[in-house]
């Protein structure tokens, strides 16, 4: 037991008090949704019983479990996805009877009739061992990435544990995170919370302070392919070289349809999730889109036409678009998790109206393919505007062009590479 209350860290979606050294511990909290027990047959109720005895059994010697139940009616987040939802649809009708809905429900949930029953696990253990007989920062740095890289892993297996305890019945778990532990503990520390709608103690939480990993992700673009089939497998290459966790293409795989097929068997060696927008090129060549949607979705992700995806654990709303001013209203960006949005035209860049991005990601320029020093490109194409090369502020965010793999109409480039960017963010 501590005299006085340690001191606390939000890390690397774990919570560390008292340092990552012997007297410290490391706890992470687990958000159990159980099954659906009322009225079912006693033989259920002892299966469930079973699995609270298998979770208890399966805790270490060195662990603690601590369970937090409580209940609220903060349906806060379901309740403006969907308002947000309703913004998007086009028939008056349903867009009224969905806001008398939202109403409604906000109201009763304002006076706190609705309620939801909350269940959180705690799995704490103490840290072992100390950074013994090292000198250097550096080494220093080294020593606690490599304990909490291990303990990131130690925490991932508990997860994959609780989940195959638990995951006969339909109950989910699902991990918590530096702001799921935030919240938690400024809402522990102030039940009064739980009377208030109109503030969010999130807005509060500096997520720069709480040390994530950073998610590195692979963006390229305009392959295309015209055969050379070695030049597009060392694209590959590279590409897992640096063992991306996504990888983002922003258009023109190819000119010609006949080259698809061969395109996108190499690309299909590209060992992540691959996620893409159409570019001109891709249209004009008329190959069928169904053939890019389909191996998009077998690489694990995605053929994004304004189309979005929430990816890597829920922290990255990826935005792809396809059509500026088309039939369907633009995937709008969401609070509190990383907005990157892709397309093909740099200078859409302009006409996203009041939306902002944290990122977004275009190509088409080629950077022009012949820079001349001290001057610039000598020839651009359309939809490009001032946006050429490189990175750019915008009123909608930071964007940045690349220079792509490919060239088009001529093989020349010159004082302008082509390029595969890593980004960590
Ligand atoms: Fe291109």
């Amino acid at each position: 037991m501590f005299e006085n209350a340690p001191n606390g860290f939000f890390i690397h979606d774990l919570l560390v008090f008292n340092g990552l050294s012997q007297g410290g511990y490391v706890s992470k909290g687990f958000i159990l949704q159980p099954p659906d027990l009322t009225n079912v047959q006693i033989s259920e109720l002892n299966s469930f019983q079973d699995q609270i005895c298998l979770l208890l059994a399966s805790l270490g010697d060195n662990q603690r479990l601590q369970v937090q139940f409580f209940c609220d009616s903060d349906y806060r987040k379901e309740l403006l996805r969907f308002q947000q939802e309703t913004e998007a649809m086009a028939n008056s009708w349903t867009k009224r009877s969905r806001n008398e809905r939202f109403t409604r429900y906000w109201r009763l949930m304002e006076e706190r009739q609705l309620r939801r029953q909350r269940l959180i696990l705690y799995i704490s253990r103490k840290v072992e061992g100390s950074p013994k007989g090292i000198r250097s920062e550096k080494e220093l740095t080294k020593y606690y990435d490599t304990a909490l890289a291990q303990l990131q892993a130690e925490f991932a297996q508990i997860h994959e544990v609780l989940t195959r305890i638990f995951s006969g019945q339909g109950a989910r778990v699902i991990p918590m995170t530096d702001a799921d532990h935030y919240l938690h503990c400024v809402k522990f520390l102030n039940p009064s919370l739980a009377e208030r709608f109109d503030y969010d103690p999130l807005d509060a939480f500096a997520s720069e302070l709480a040390e994530t990993p950073g998610i590195r992700f692979v963006h390229f673009s305009d392959l295309h392919h015209k055969g050379d089939r070695e030049h597009t497998r060392s694209v590959v290459k590279t590409i897992n070289s640096f063992s991306p966790e996504f990888v983002c293409f922003t258009g023109d795989v190819i000119e010609e349809a006949r080259f698809l097929p061969e395109a996108l068997e190499i690309l299909s060696g590209i060992k992540a999730p691959l996620y893409g927008v159409p570019g001109n090129h891709d249209y004009w060549s008329r190959a069928p889109f169904a053939d890019y949607t389909r191996f998009f979705t077998a690489t694990g992700g995605a053929w994004l036409m304004d189309e979005q995806r929430s990816i890597v654990a829920g922290k990255i709303n990826l935005i792809g678009l396809a059509h500026l001013g088309g039939k369907h209203p633009l995937p709008a960006p969401k609070p509190r998790v990383k907005n990157l949005a892709l397309f093909h035209y740099p200078a859409w860049a302009k006409s996203l109206g009041n939306r902002k991005f944290d990122l977004m990601l275009a190509g088409h320029s080629h950077g022009g393919q012949v820079r001349i020093p001290f001057y610039g490109p000598l020839m651009l194409p359309f939809g490009v505007d001032e946006y050429d090369l490189g990175l750019f502020r915008t009123q909608s965010g930071p964007l940045y062009v690349t220079s792509g793999i490919g060239w088009y109409p001529f093989p020349v480039r010159f004082n302008c590479r082509p390029e595969i960017v890593v980004f960590e963010i």
